[in-house]
């Protein structure tokens, strides 16, 4: 395996906002900023419905398309669910899994982002996982170990030939929407963690080439600092993904 400097990444995270009409002109302005950037993979992953309207405008641009969720079944009665092919057909290539929001509101288990990542998979998508802490476990000490654990559940029978396409974000769930950012040193020691509880499973090898990212608050401001950092290989990126301007500078602090 090559030892090759990991690449970065930085996905935007468009959560719930953005009609298909306001999605296109979006996909436009953050194209504006990023186009003729090189060094860096720049995703968006926009809402289910924006799919098809932003998947036009990135066509063949440096822009690759993600969801925010997928479910784990192929097919079958299981109403307003959308499955990992049906992703694939409409070009999606990366899709977010185990998002802190779909942990606190939409009753996400370890088991479940486990189930999703495989889903995603195997069908040849990219799953970007999230894992990260709630304040009062940072409090109590146990950032590492609640990390590790998920880490670890999430990762549970995927095989080592997947793990190219994996990314695991770092996402200190006080950290999200806050305006409140991990420090550098914060984010890149249980960025560390994460690629040491993966080295112990998959060996030094996937570990070196593992991507992890670092969301909570990243902004044009802060995203220098975050990814000149050892451990971070790129951003997840919410609220500043929505402001093209802002997106294309922590892009070209990727570079
Ligand atoms: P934020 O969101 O950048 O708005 O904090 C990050 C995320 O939830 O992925």
């Amino acid at each position: 395996m090559s030892t090759k400097k990991r690449r970065k990444v930085i996905a935007g995270n468009w959560k719930m906002n953005m009609t298909p009409t306001e999605a296109k002109e979006l996909a436009k302005g953050v194209y504006a900023q990023v186009k003729g950037k090189k060094g860096c993979d720049v995703v968006v992953c926009v809402p289910f419905v924006d799919i098809p309207a932003v998947a036009q405008i990135v066509k063949g641009t440096i822009i690759k398309l993600g969801a925010q969720n997928v479910h784990f079944e192929e097919k079958g009665a299981y109403t307003g669910e959308i499955s990992a092919n049906m992703l694939k057909d409409c070009s999606v290539q990366y899709v977010i899994v185990g998002h802190s929001e779909r942990r606190e509101y939409f009753g996400e288990t370890d088991e479940t982002v486990n189930k999703r990542a495989k889903a995603a998979l195997n069908a040849g998508l990219t799953a970007i996982i999230c894992v990260g802490e709630k304040l009062w476990e940072r409090e109590c000490g146990i950032t590492a170990e609640v990390v590790s654990r998920q880490v670890k559940l999430a990762l549970y029978d995927i095989p080592e030939e997947q793990m190219q396409n994996v990314i695991i974000a770092y996402e200190p769930v006080w950290a999200i929407g806050t305006g409140k950012t991990a420090t550098n040193e914060q984010a890149d020691e249980v960025c560390g963690i994460i690629r040491s509880v993966v080295s112990e499973k998959y060996g030094k090898q996937v570990a070196k080439q593992l991507i992890v990212q670092y969301g909570g608050s990243m902004n044009a401001k802060n995203a220098e600092g975050l990814l000149a950092m050892e451990n971070i290989d790129g951003g997840l990126i919410g609220g500043a993904s929505l402001k093209p301007a802002d997106f294309g500078v922590i892009v070209s602090a990727a570079q």
